[in-house]
């Protein structure tokens, strides 16, 4: 987590915080006088929201049991507490207010344990993906999940959120690489379940309770994590397409290659790829970017040339029914990099539009073409300007959807947006939140879509957990309670 440093000078600071001045005292003894930082101090540390660090406390403590005595502490004096991990979520589950604290997981950045023959790791919850991926890697391994926020996406944030990424397709989300956790309650006690066997049918499986429940049931303090072989090469290719149908047929004959194992297939429509291409300055000759779709595709293997030559193989048999198909192999690795980098460096769209509005749906692969054309009719209904920008992890069907506008849109234009997106999404079979969670962001749409029953469980379970509501409060439940309603009625939208 970049800027985790103390800065020696913070406890001379005045407190800006505006929680009990005898509470930071106690936290100071509990972590230590550097490892609380306040008002002006607590700003040396920015999270990517511009209300993460609203509390003006940061709180870091090095071990689980500072943790759960800092929890206890914040309870006697009905202090709600924000976990925070690598700060890289995009729907506000990190924002805090004044008269909360910020529970920073940083100095819990250990992997206690890594184990080639179980294939395991032990990691405490503020060890960044990337590390872990390093790590593994000296013994053929990786986490099996992977995304663009490597570096500073934290193991225990990824948990908290249920972390999709590009390999979702083939090995789960994050809910599907934990073998166990241990959590500290709102209560302050300890759920301890460090199961280190993919095979574990001993009653209810808790664990699942505090993964994607970002901080609202517990904090999720060490993990273990399961570990796969990772292949000896792996290629990239990039794939120009006259449509969805022809990017999906791509993915399911490279799924069934005999060369290659197929890593990862990443949509990009035209609009994106245009705008990331003419900022890193990328061109190919003979390579247009004129096309509706382009997928870039990873296969792992034995060896570099047997795999570039699987995706040549692939090219003509494509070819042969979409004979509008581009495609370039990367031929080295900085090419691969390159080509990677048009995909994973999102940021370009935000350098374009500050803070534009961002979506995160899930459909299901019949539906994605159909879907795609809807939202674009449907967007410049309401603005014929409305050009979105969509890519995503396509294998699994999840579509990132960044507005060419800058943020935040007026409220009655936001739900114009969402009624377009978020059609019959549910009864379709997807999801209005694939893999970046609930947050501050989407209670609405939560309230707005859920199925009864599941908001009515998703509430006794909060109120079981934590019934002073004082774990990371306002995300993926409103703050204040439900109206009563009927079945037909979902909810009041007003505390999004
Ligand atoms: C990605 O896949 O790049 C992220 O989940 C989405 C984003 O950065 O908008
Ligand atoms: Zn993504």
């Amino acid at each position: 987590m970049k800027g985790s440093q103390a800065n020696p000078a913070n406890h001379e600071a005045p407190d800006l915080a505006e929680v009990p001045h005898d509470l930071i005292g106690s936290l100071r003894t509990i972590v230590g006088v550097k490892n609380v930082r306040t008002g002006a101090g607590a700003d040396v540390d920015p999270g990517q929201h511009p209300d993460n660090l609203g509390a003006g406390i940061i709180v870091s403590p090095g071990s689980t049991e500072e943790v759960a005595a800092v929890v206890q502490l914040c309870r006697r004096h009905g202090v709600p507490v924000v976990a925070h991990g690598g700060r890289t979520g995009l729907v506000g589950g990190g924002i805090s207010r004044p008269g909360e604290i910020v529970l920073s997981l940083a100095r819990m950045s250990r992997i206690e344990r890594l184990d080639p023959v179980e294939r395991t790791a032990v990691v405490q919850a503020g060890v960044s993906l990337e590390a872990l991926q390093v790590a593994a890697l000296e013994h053929r391994l990786e986490p099996g999940i992977d995304l663009a926020a490597r570096g500073s996406a934290t193991i225990g944030g990824m948990v908290s959120t249920n972390a999709g990424g590009v390999m979702a397709f083939r090995n789960g989300v994050m809910r599907h690489r934990v073998l166990g956790l241990e959590a500290v309650l709102a209560d302050g006690t300890v759920y301890s379940d460090m199961t280190r066997v993919v095979k574990n049918a001993a009653g209810y499986d808790l664990k699942h309770l505090f993964i994607g429940a970002e901080g609202t049931l517990g904090i999720v303090t060490r993990v273990v994590v399961k570990l796969d072989p990772t292949p000896r090469a792996t290629a990239t290719a990039l794939f120009g397409l006259p449509s969805v149908g022809a990017a999906l047929e791509l993915i399911r004959l490279a799924l069934d290659s005999e060369g290659g194992q197929l890593r990862a297939a990443e949509a990009m429509w035209r609009p994106y790829i245009g705008l990331a291409a003419s900022a890193h300055g990328w061109a190919e000759p003979g390579f247009d970017l004129d096309l509706p779709v382009y997928l870039l595709l990873a296969f792992g293997g034995a060896r570099e040339e047997i795999l570039r030559a699987e995706f040549e193989r692939l090219f003509v048999e494509l070819l042969e029914r979409h004979p509008e198909t581009i495609g370039i192999v990367a031929g080295s690795k900085r090419q691969e990099e390159v080509l990677w980098q048009l995909r994973e460096d999102t940021d370009v769209i935000y350098r374009a539009y500050e803070a534009a509005p961002s979506y995160d749906v899930s459909v299901p692969l019949s539906e994605i073409d159909t879907y795609v054309e809807r939202i674009l009719a449907g967007l410049s209904a309401i603005d014929d300007d409305l050009e979105p920008y969509v890519f995503g992890h396509l294998a699994d069907g999840n579509l990132h959807i960044i507005l060419n506008r800058q943020g935040p849109l007026p409220q009655p234009v936001a739900e114009a947006i969402e009624a377009v997106l978020y059609a019959d999404l549910a009864a379709l079979g997807g999801s209005f939140s694939a893999e970046h969670g609930v947050g501050s962001k989407r209670i609405r749409s939560l309230l707005a879509t859920a199925d009864p029953g599941k908001l009515n469980l998703m509430m006794h379970v909060k109120d079981t957990l934590d019934g002073l509501k004082l774990m990371n409060p306002g995300k993926v439940l409103p703050l204040a309670p439900l109206p009563a309603k009927d079945s037909n009625e979902r909810g009041n939208p007003s505390d999004a």
